[in-house]
């Protein structure tokens, strides 16, 4: 199974940025985290981190026919990005959404989500937990 993992803007940072909010891993960490729990057994993952809306939605176009599903952080993206969304919605991959913090429970702004629509799942607020549950998510269906 095929699994492309796209973290959005501002992600590779983590590990330096806001650690109160985000945790202390680092991006790098996080996915070899992902990468070598008993749940990855048998997937193989491509990552993809980008500060650029245009380099995502490329991401997503260029793995359409490798990948069998997508594990998106969109980051900030995720509140306007509706150019992400039809990326998400013209692959038509099934698709779940994470979010490291408790999106709901932070600025108002943050509550505007414009990408979940095509999602199948939106997790957020249980840090790096969010991307396991995203795979056994996208495992059982
Ligand atoms: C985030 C939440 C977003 O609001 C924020 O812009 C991020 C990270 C999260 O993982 O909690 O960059 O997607």
């Amino acid at each position: 199974m095929n699994i492309l993992v796209i973290n959005g803007p501002n992600l590779n940072l983590l590990g330096e940025r806001e650690p109160e909010i985000y945790g202390s891993d680092t991006l790098e960490e996080l996915m070899a985290w992902l990468e070598t729990s008993s749940e990855s057994i048998g997937i193989n993952f491509k990552f993809y981190q980008s500060n650029h809306e245009g380099d995502i939605i490329d991401s997503i176009q260029d793995e359409r026919e490798w990948c069998k599903g997508i594990i998106i952080n969109p980051g900030a993206f995720s509140h306007y990005s509706y150019a992400i969304r039809d990326a998400i919605a013209a692959v038509n991959k099934p698709t779940i959404e994470v979010h490291l913090s408790d999106i709901n429970n932070r600025e108002s702004f943050r509550k505007k989500l414009v990408i979940s629509d095509v999602c199948l799942h939106t997790i957020s607020g249980k840090g790096k937990d969010g991307y396991l549950e995203a795979l056994k998510y996208l495992k059982s269906i």
